[in-house]
């Protein structure tokens, strides 16, 4: 069993893979400054022996580096970002600190401690708005904010490190995520965060256009599961991969699933498309298949449904 320190581990993504850890019986160190995370994310696994959390900064200089010298984990998962692109644009400078900084304090940490992998939480928006689809590993990067160019830079900084000082780095391209603990209140929520809400409260929902454009939506137990695989499968090596399904979903479908799961709700309100708004979007899973044997394995509709479930309890 392996030790690993998760970066944003009180997040959506970081509370959901920490869960998963504990449950494959691994030690899970998690660090969180509580940004955008939230303490009650993690309610299961602070009741296990095998979880401690530490309330860190990890942009600033230091404070990772002494959680790493004091864990000696197996392998860190680096999840902790300023997570939206809008915000990435109004403040540049913050964004360079927390993703980019932060990245190179995370390579640092596992030079000078001999942390055997990294795993990075790397994004689909590094390839921008292209119209080249489905989207392979080697489709053109053309980022178009400082979010997807931190995330670029960011894969860049740890292969570099890891090839020079013997460490594996493993860049997860992560498509559209969604399911239970996504914050939905943050105006630059994950739509389906936002429709969830919605239907739940009894609102109609707002799609913009006619509602054909597309997202390759994938549910978090299966990001989380990637994670596990990409930190504690032996024998992996360096490399990228999208972390996707490779399936196309409109939100016209997403809001017909919605529809069955609240009987009742109100009908979409259809308003003009947004300036800027990416039509379609799709990734290749087949990377990812081969390099960790990850395959994504819940379908938009049960994610949804369980989705729902969560929100209801
Ligand atoms: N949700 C998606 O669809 C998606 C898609 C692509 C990539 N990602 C990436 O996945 C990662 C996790 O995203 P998420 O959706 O779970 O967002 P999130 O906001 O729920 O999680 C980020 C976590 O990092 C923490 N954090 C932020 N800055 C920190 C700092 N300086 N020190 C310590 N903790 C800090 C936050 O408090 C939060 O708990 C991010 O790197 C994000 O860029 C997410």
């Amino acid at each position: 069993m392996a030790k690993i320190v998760v970066t944003g581990a009180a997040g959506f993504i970081g509370s959901h893979t920490t869960d998963q850890l504990l449950a494959a019986g691994h030690t899970v160190v998690g660090a969180d400054n509580f940004r955008t995370g939230r303490r009650a994310n993690l309610t299961a696994a602070l009741r296990s022996g095998a979880f401690a959390l530490h309330e860190i900064d990890v942009a600033q200089p230091g404070a990772l580096d002494a959680l790493v010298a004091a864990e000696r984990p197996d392998a860190i998962i680096h999840l902790a970002a300023l997570v939206s692109v809008q915000e990435s644009i109004a403040d540049p400078g913050l964004n360079f600190l927390l993703n980019v900084q932060a990245t190179q304090l995370v390579a640092e940490a596992a030079r000078k401690h001999r942390v055997g992998r990294v795993v990075f939480a790397s994004s689909a928006a590094i390839y921008g708005d292209t119209t080249d689809l489905p989207i392979t590993e080697n489709t053109e990067k053309k980022p178009i904010s400082p979010y997807g160019a931190a995330k670029l830079a960011s894969e860049a900084l740890l292969l570099g490190h890891g090839a020079a000082y013997g460490f594996t780095v493993r860049c997860q391209r992560y498509f559209n995520v969604f399911g239970p603990r996504q914050d939905p209140a943050s105006p630059y929520s994950g739509v389906i965060s936002i429709f969830d809400r919605r239907y739940r409260e009894g609102k109609a929902v707002t799609i913009y256009g006619d509602g054909r454009q597309t997202r390759d939506f994938i549910a978090v137990r299966d990001v989380a599961r990637a994670n596990v695989i990409a930190a504690t499968r032996p024998g992996l090596v360096s490399g990228v991969a999208n972390i996707c399904t490779g399936r196309e979903t409109s939100l016209l479908d997403v809001a017909a699933v919605f529809a069955r799961l609240y009987p009742g709700a109100a009908a979409p309100v259809h308003a003009p498309a947004r300036t800027g708004d990416i039509l379609r979007s799709l990734g290749t899973a087949a990377r990812a298949k081969a390099e960790l044997d990850f395959t994504a394995n819940t379908s938009v509709a049960d994610g949804l449904a369980e989705l729902a479930a969560a929100t209801a309890a």
